[in-house]
């Protein structure tokens, strides 16, 4: 299949009425798979009222058919047509963060939207992006948008329209090129259906802000730890991975090197991860900054661009720093530790 690249320059105005949005958004009217950019990460869009559009796109990222999506809208009207009981607390969150990089979970509308997106559970996942050109392309379809990340399954999440072009052409009908992604790092995801909201996947709002609105949250302990089943069936998956294995250390720099030392000594090229703080200290094969560790909303942002950044450079093992766990921190290290497959080493 041959895959149409356009690029859109968010600032515009009227982005709805511009051509390349109004060709991307005829072949979702015509149920054909389009990625396109969010302020966290490149969503792969398809009509999810249809079955048809909606199985392409677990096809195209080749995605276990139990992981549900999330649908992504323009308008206030789109949710009440997919959503019920949404509680006072729901509300209260949308109006202070949509648009924006939180999904809620609600119950589900009967034969609202193709059951494959919401595989077979009793809720639905939806949330209203910020960023222009993902508005303009859900309001110039008409449709909302059942849209994962669009990236190959397992692989990091695609910040820049060519990563998802690295993984996908061929297999979509088209990206629209926004330029970079803002946050970096998926929405939140928050469990609403039940008395208390929970955070099933942190992300760009976090739990702060998030209680600042309503309350007490809880977060769902198979982010905490290891041996819970989690409540929302992606978090269950390997994700997020450079082909590399990448372990995290709790660890001084010395210590860092040591480890890289002994790896070059089996052979192995080694990359580290690190901040602008000891980007210079390293001796290895590949070091790579996220930014200022006093900024960690830029780490964030640069995370997933240098874990594919590794994949290009061929190293065979990737250390990396470890970032305290508080505020955006918090989605951060659930990335990194998931992208490290749960290795930790601790000086
Ligand atoms: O920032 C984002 O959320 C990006 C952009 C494109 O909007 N999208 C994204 O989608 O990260 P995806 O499919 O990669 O992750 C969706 C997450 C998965 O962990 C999935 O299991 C969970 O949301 N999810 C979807 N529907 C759910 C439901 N009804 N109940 C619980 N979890 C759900
Ligand atoms: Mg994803």
């Amino acid at each position: 299949m041959e895959t149409k690249h356009w690029v859109v320059d968010k600032h515009q105005h009227n982005l709805e009425s511009y051509p390349q949005i109004i060709e991307a958004a005829a072949l979702l009217q015509a149920n054909e798979v389009v990625g396109f950019p969010t302020e966290t990460v490149y969503g792969l869009g398809a009509n999810a009222l249809s079955d048809d559009a909606v199985a392409k796109i677990y096809e195209a990222k080749g995605r276990p058919s139990d992981n549900p999506l999330i649908v992504h809208i323009s308008t206030m009207g789109q949710l009440y047509k997919i959503a019920e009981d949404i509680s006072e607390q729901a509300e209260r969150l949308i109006e202070k963060f949509w648009p924006g990089p939180l999904t809620l979970v609600l119950k589900r509308k009967e034969n609202a939207v193709s059951k494959k997106v919401t595989a077979g559970l009793e809720t639905v996942a939806v949330r209203m992006p910020s960023h222009p050109v993902a508005l303009a392309l859900i309001t110039a379809s008409g449709l909302p948008l059942a849209a994962p990340s669009a990236n190959l399954s397992g692989k990091p999440s695609p910040t820049l329209a060519k990563h998802v072009a690295d993984d996908l052409t061929g297999k979509i009908a088209g990206i629209l090129d926004g330029g970079p992604t803002g946050v970096g790092l998926e929405s939140t995801v928050l469990d609403c259906s039940g008395e208390v909201p929970i955070i099933l996947r942190p992300g760009g709002i976090t739990k702060e802000q998030l209680e600042s609105v309503c309350g007490v949250v809880e977060v769902d302990k198979a982010i905490l730890t290891d041996n819970e089943a989690p409540k929302s069936p992606g978090m269950k998956y390997k994700h997020y991975a450079p082909t590399a294995p990448l372990t995290i250390v709790n660890g001084s720099q010395g210590f860092i090197q040591s480890l890289v030392k002994e790896k070059q000594n089996e052979g192995l090229k080694v990359g580290v991860l690190t901040t602008t703080e000891r980007e210079n200290k390293y001796e290895a094969d590949r070091v790579i900054s996220c930014g200022s560790r006093e900024q960690l909303e830029t780490v964030a942002s640069r995370l997933y661009g240098v874990l594919r950044q590794f994949d290009e450079s061929g190293v065979d093992v990737i250390f990396s720093e470890s970032f305290p766990s508080e505020g955006i921190g918090q989605a951060l290290m659930n990335r990194l530790t998931k992208a490290a497959g749960h290795r930790i080493i601790t000086e």
